[in-house]
């Protein structure tokens, strides 16, 4: 077998074979297939396409690059929640210890963030001492003594993506739906999960622009962990806004840590429980009340012990940014409009994110929403604050935030798009 084979293969609109696409994969982990031969493939993909076949066996090539991890010593039946990525998500935050203290085990592998979207490890970290890094061990020690754990995928799992993500991520092939959801689903059956919910955003500030697309991306994900023996359901969910009233990362902790404590942010709310009951459901947890279990405290309590089992002080004040700026409404009216991927990329220019995987972030940058689409806005009142501890990024962040938002005349009548579409 030989990359140009396959690569050409797939460049004239052909099917890959079983033994094409094993070979190939396994041959670019062991560094036999080079970087731009991968790219070429993956370009052809995202152009071509794949059809159902071809996904299944790319993701189980993916899975046999590395190791499973298996979680049926645990006592509780275990859900895990995996988000397409937005602006100001911060859910996988309240979810896993709410899911926890409902009655099921929650090991929620997570990322950091690139581009506009925001990193739910990045964001963790802005609390002093916590730690994302974790042995096998270790996690496995958390999840049993807590019910959740929320940490950095080991070297070990699915190793053929990790490097083929990279390389799509500097050769304008991520969006591309099959390697989309075998790069997902082949983490998440790797990692063991019994059940998935999955999280895929549309609108704006996410990978998927169109329902459409949004419902084509959910399906074949659905389908690859039902055939795996993952119970998984998937929700889509609007990104065409920020989630919340804030994005950046100790600005997002904060919020959680409302909803947590039974306020917060109304979507923030909604959207939790509305994925905790489809993950108490796929896990086949019977008579848990996640609202309940939000208002009485027992989710923040489970919070604080797997923070404080990760290193981290629940109790620790959060990085606050060293110069704010607001940006003030230019008329008075309605908010219509208040656009997720312009506020994801002035986050990120302010430092909540990162340009190169290797660059670090800032804990304490962001920006926090004063109204949200349906919410009436006074001229000359804030809007929006921008949070950074390096000023000079404001003017770069001001200009992303330039024509992200529309204010319609005092009294006019606007629905805003309901959090759950699908
Ligand atoms: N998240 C992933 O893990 N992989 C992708 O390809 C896109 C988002």
């Amino acid at each position: 077998m030989d990359a140009i084979s396959v690569i050409r293969t797939k460049r004239d609109r052909g099917e890959l074979s079983d033994e094409q696409i094993d070979w190939v994969i396994d041959a670019y982990t062991r560094g036999e297939v080079a970087d731009e031969q991968m790219s070429a493939l993956a370009m052809a993909v995202l152009l071509n396409g794949m059809n159902r076949r071809e996904i299944a066996r790319w993701t189980a090539a993916m899975i046999a690059s590395g190791e499973r991890m298996d979680f049926s010593s645990l006592a509780r039946p275990t859900a895990d929640k995996h988000s397409t990525g937005g602006v100001g998500d911060k859910t996988t935050l309240p979810l896993a210890p709410l899911v926890a203290a409902c009655g099921a085990a929650v090991p929620q592998l997570s990322g950091r963030g690139l581009g506009h979207t925001g990193g739910t490890l990045d964001k963790l970290e802005s609390i002093p001492g916590w730690r994302a890094l974790l042995s096998n061990e270790e996690m496995l020690h958390v999840l049993a003594t807590t019910g959740a754990v929320i940490c950095a995928a080991g070297d070990g799992l699915a190793p053929a993506d990790k490097k083929l993500y990279a390389l799509r991520d500097v050769t304008g092939t991520v969006e591309a739906i099959p390697l989309i959801a075998s790069s997902i689903m082949s983490k998440k059956i790797a990692e063991g999960t019994g059940s998935l919910v999955l999280d895929v955003k549309v609108g704006s500030g996410a990978f998927m622009k169109t329902v459409e697309d949004a419902r084509e991306l959910a399906s074949t994900m659905v389908g690859l962990g039902t055939d795996s023996g993952v119970r998984t359901v998937a929700l889509l969910t609007d990104m065409s806004t920020p989630l919340g009233l804030t994005a950046g990362n100790a600005l997002e902790v904060r919020e959680s840590v409302e909803v947590l404590a039974g306020g917060g942010p109304a979507d923030v709310v909604e959207l939790t429980l509305a994925l905790a009951r489809e993950m108490l459901d796929a896990a086949g947890v019977k008579d848990a009340d996640p609202a309940k279990a939000l208002a009485d405290g027992s989710a923040m309590d489970v919070w604080r012990r797997m923070i404080a089992a990760q290193g981290g002080d629940p109790d620790a004040r959060l990085p606050t940014s060293r110069e704010q700026h607001v940006v003030t409404a230019p008329s008075s009216g309605v908010l219509t409009r208040l656009d997720a991927y312009g506020v994801g990329i002035a986050a990120w220019r302010l430092g909540a994110g990162r340009a190169r995987k290797e660059d670090p972030v800032q804990a304490a940058a962001g920006v926090e929403l004063h109204a949200k689409p349906g919410d009436p806005v006074t001229e000359g009142r804030p809007l929006l604050t921008l949070h950074t501890d390096t000023p000079d990024r404001f003017d770069y962040a001001l200009q992303a935030i330039e024509g992200s938002y529309d204010i319609a005349a005092p009294g006019t009548a606007f629905t805003p798009s309901p959090v759950v579409l699908e």
